[in-house]
């Protein structure tokens, strides 16, 4: 048995972490739902040699400081902006991520909150549930369409372009905006790149983020883009909160600026019930489940087990940063 110690801050299945089990010494917090105190985070970091982490962990200077053993953070999770990486990385720390298995699954949370709030279906549910649904009327609860029309991506990266093949399946004109041009993506898709954010926003019907947190994305969609965007716009992010002014947002909303929102992620999670979101009809709102399928969630377990296992074990991570 290896002296080493891993901790992982949040309950995965136990058949993800046997293999670590026979060789190292492996400590779980053992709740699904309640994040890992971060006194306890910090006194389990400073005897780990690897750390399975979540995006709801902050893994900053404080923590890989007081941790001089640490080799490996795996976090679960393709965004990557709750760790300091390049700190992470001067220290020696192998910082991983869980690319590629997790995105369909998240293209089909985006494009479900696409789906959703255009066709008003959850608005539509409470309104059946909570009886008021008395007669069929012609334009009860009706909604926009999705098939024909124009779906501007904002971050043509691996999900984005995997959002892109569904758009296509809906027969939608597909806008981008990207770093670079990626033109065997506009063969494929028929997709158009759209150098600057206004012009997006003022030829999309729906506009979806999904680019990285980064300090170059962070409050990128302002009051100045919800301006731009159609009035009958809709906007949807599965991205982070912080690539977007909320309040803003939530005035553009408002407004009736633009029409509706579907989002995934917001500036501070998870929201309350007084958030000014949540007084809102024209937005469906998710607890941050981008990528929450049972399939896709057992893999980025096993992707982050993998990567402590390959580290530890002197080897190259299969995902480093
Ligand atoms: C990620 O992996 O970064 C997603 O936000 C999780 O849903």
């Amino acid at each position: 048995m290896d002296t080493k110690r891993i901790f992982v801050t949040r309950k995965l299945p136990e058949e993800t972490l046997h293999l670590l089990r026979k060789t190292y010494t492996v400590e779980m917090w053992e709740e699904e739902e309640t994040p890992c105190p971060r006194e306890l985070l910090l006194e389990k970091a400073s005897q780990a040699s690897g750390l399975i982490t979540m995006l709801s962990d902050k893994i900053d200077q404080e923590l890989i400081k007081q941790s001089p053993h640490l080799q490996v953070v795996a976090n679960l999770a393709v965004g990557h902006d709750n760790i300091d990486v390049e700190y992470a990385k001067g220290k020696n720390i192998t910082v991983c991520n869980t690319p590629d298995v997790l995105t369909e699954t998240t293209a089909d949370l985006g494009f479900s909150l696409l789906m959703a709030t255009a066709r008003r279906i959850v608005e539509a549910d409470t309104y059946v549930r909570e009886d008021k649904w008395q007669n069929w009327g012609p334009f009860l609860m009706a909604g926009s369409d999705i098939h024909d029309k124009t779906l501007g991506i904002i971050g043509m990266g691996r999900i984005g372009s995997a959002v892109a093949r569904r758009a296509k399946g809906f027969n939608m004109e597909i806008l981008y905006h990207n770093r670079s041009q990626n033109e065997d993506l506009e063969q494929e898709l028929g997709a158009t790149f759209i150098s600057d954010l206004k012009t997006l926003a003022e030829r999309s019907d729906f506009v979806m983020c999904v680019v990285p947190l980064t300090p170059d994305t962070e409050g990128l969609l302002n009051s100045e883009f919800f301006s731009h965007m159609k009035s009958d716009g809709i906007f949807v992010n599965i991205s982070r909160g912080t690539v977007v002014d909320e309040p803003a947002l939530v005035e553009a909303l408002e407004s009736g600026q633009i029409k509706a929102a579907g989002l995934d992620v917001f500036a501070s999670e998870p929201i309350r019930a007084d958030h000014p979101l949540v007084k809102l009809d024209n937005v469906v709102l998710l607890p941050h489940i981008g990528s929450g399928s049972i399939e896709t969630r057992e893999r980025m377990a096993k992707l982050t087990a993998k990567n402590v296992a390959c580290v530890l074990a002197g080897e190259e991570a299969i995902t480093p940063l």
